[in-house]
């Protein structure tokens, strides 16, 4: 899919400054010649994130992560390389034609229809027809300026005010049908939404693909009616308030789950503005991880009620599946966040926030709730319970606390429990390579500093020899097949050069997990170059002794013994 030049790739590249591009993504400090800060692609709190100016590449000292300013791009907003060329090219002003990226050409004229709908119903409501719409959110304690913010709108309680715009404006029918705004039927075209408060739904770009709207002067089976899942609208794929809130969750490091969007809305409305919701349904893989890179402290704060509580079971879960523990509010009365702060005040919320419970303590008292802990049958059923939840999670310090809280409160042996507990392998956090043999650290050092200097690349071509593991053999005779061709090497070029080839540049992250250093001595690569040698050199001895094993023919086994004396020779 590479549709433009090494070169032209090279000056995109070239227009922007990694430091300014991933510092509106991650804070960065100066530090020395580089800057740093928290790598976002792996689970940590400390600055092990460099961006370096000068050669224009990141690299995370933890995780490995490393690579242009498109890798970071391509990783960090999850999309492929020619879409992250497209933006860098317009962040740096370069004109390209990379050719309309598929999705988007789909998806123009459902967007215009959005578009459309959004300043018609945004219109409607500041009409006349709008004024009950507008009572009844003022009455709730959402003034204009939020009105605004959040684009709420009105669908007028006829069945054809929007149909016949949109059909005004020539829209292919199966455009408006398949909008989900829209129907057909042997009378014509006609509504989907009509005498209701629109909410907009937004992709996470913060642009209008669905609505939500809620009755608020009229009798109907539902309070809200969402637009189903269409072409723009995947439902599990979004979060309510994600581009609001993105960038806010990520300066405090906290996100607040909640249940409704009106929630969110309230929340927002008294400036705490880190807040997201799920609508409603239990929350996907894909929200999950929207979450995780949302920030580090993950607060669950859905309705007090006993659905509400039910949700947060499932939605830790789902969270666990990805290495996340979540922490959680509960809200007395059944009240929800929104009715809380409406009694409470914000002040009241905020210390709720600062004080939430650990996610073990929650299912504690929730696996609690209507069982008598004086019989044995309920007492039974509630520890095994846990032991089961204990062995979904892997934070260890959180185990060990909820296993001394049961022991009090049960008075069951300690052993009983530990004897149930099952040790999963952790996920959260990568665990750096254990004792690296001698030549796998040669072979690392030696194509991390061929990455670097043509001096080294052309110490590694002329002596006569392979790295022996297959992952870094390749890279290096990328390095070399490179180097050969443009006669320099630049590791910014040189992983733009290997775009889409995710092993090389695996290989590249785990190379770069652990060293640090930029500066190295010619003995130091002749000592890593003999080091393979030598690895190569007593492998080759290995194959020919068992050889030597397997034959009779004294002649044979004589040939084969020399070889072996000088193979020793050589080393
Ligand atoms: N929901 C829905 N359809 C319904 C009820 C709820 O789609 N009939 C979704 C909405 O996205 C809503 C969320 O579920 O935001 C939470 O529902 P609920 O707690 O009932 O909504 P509230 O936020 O309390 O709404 P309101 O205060 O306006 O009644
Ligand atoms: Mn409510």
């Amino acid at each position: 899919m590479k549709l433009l030049t090494q070169e032209k790739i090279n000056e995109i590249r070239n227009s922007v400054n990694i430091v300014d591009v991933i510092s509106s993504y991650v804070s960065l400090t100066p530090r020395g010649k580089n800057y740093f800060g928290i790598c976002p692609f792996h689970d940590d709190n400390n600055p092990s994130m460099s961006v370096s100016p000068n050669k224009q590449i990141y690299k995370c000292f933890s995780c490995g992560a490393t690579g242009t300013v498109f890798n970071f791009l391509m990783d960090f907003e999850k999309i492929p390389f020619n879409e992250a060329v497209k933006k860098v090219a317009e962040l740096g002003g370069i004109h390209v034609d990379i050719g309309n990226i598929k999705k988007e050409k789909i998806n123009t004229t459902q967007h215009q229809i959005y578009d459309l709908s959004l300043k018609f119903y945004i219109n409607n409501i500041n009409t006349t027809q709008g004024k009950k719409a507008k009572e009844y959110l003022h009455k709730r304690g959402i003034n204009e300026v939020i009105i605004k913010e959040f684009q709420i709108g009105l669908a007028l309680n006829s069945r054809d005010s929007l149909s016949k715009i949109l059909r005004k404006k020539q829209f292919k029918e199966e455009e408006l049908t398949k909008s989900g705004l829209i129907g057909k039927n042997e009378y014509g075209f006609y509504d989907l939404f009509y005498g209701r408060i629109m909410f907009p739904l937004y992709d996470l770009n913060g642009r209008v693909i669905a609505y939500s709207g809620r009755i608020y002067d009229r009798e109907d089976n539902s309070k809200y009616y969402n637009t189903r899942e269409t072409e723009l609208f995947k439902k599990g794929q979004i979060l309510y308030n994600y581009h609001r809130a993105r960038d806010i969750a990520r300066q405090k490091n906290q996100i607040i789950i909640m249940e409704g969007f009106m929630d969110v809305i309230r929340a927002h409305s008294v400036g705490i503005k880190n807040c997201v919701a799920a609508m409603g349904t239990a929350i996907t893989k894909e929200q999950a991880s929207l979450i995780k890179k949302m920030a580090k402290e993950i607060i669950l704060c859905f309705d007090g009620d006993e659905a509400g509580a039910k949700a947060t079971k499932a939605c830790a879960e789902e969270l666990n599946k990805i290495g996340v523990i979540p922490k959680v509010i509960r809200l007395e009365d059944n009240m929800d966040p929104d009715e809380y702060i409406i009694k409470y005040g914000k002040e009241a919320f905020e210390r709720k926030i600062s004080n939430p419970i650990s996610i073990m303590d929650f299912e504690l008292s929730y696996l609690k709730s209507g069982k008598n802990l004086n019989n044995a049958e309920d007492k039974t059923l509630y520890i095994k319970q846990i032991i089961s939840e204990l062995n979904k999670i892997d934070d260890d310090i959180l185990k060990e606390v909820t296993i001394r809280k049961i022991v009090n409160e049960t008075n069951i042996d300690e052993e009983i429990i530990r004897n149930h507990l099952v040790n999963k392998p952790k996920i959260t956090k990568k665990t750096v390579t254990v004792n690296l043999s001698k030549y796998e650290k040669a072979e690392k050092n030696l194509i991390y500093f061929m990455l670097k200097n043509a001096e080294v690349i052309k110490m590694y071509d002329k002596k006569v020899t392979f790295m022996p593991t297959k992952e870094y053999r390749l890279l290096a005779r990328e390095i070399s097949a490179y180097y050969k061709e443009f006669g320099n090497i630049n590791e910014a070029n040189f992983i733009d050069y290997i775009e889409g080839d995710t092993e090389l540049l695996n290989t590249i992250k785990k190379i770069n997990q652990n060293i640090t250093s930029e500066k190295y001595t010619i003995e130091e690569i002749e000592d890593y170059i003999s080091v393979i040698k030598e690895y190569n050199v007593n492998t080759a001895i290995e194959r020919f002794q068992s050889k030597m094993q397997e034959i009779t023919d004294p002649i044979k086994k004589a040939e084969i013994a020399q070889k072996i004396i000088d193979l020793k020779k050589g080393v």
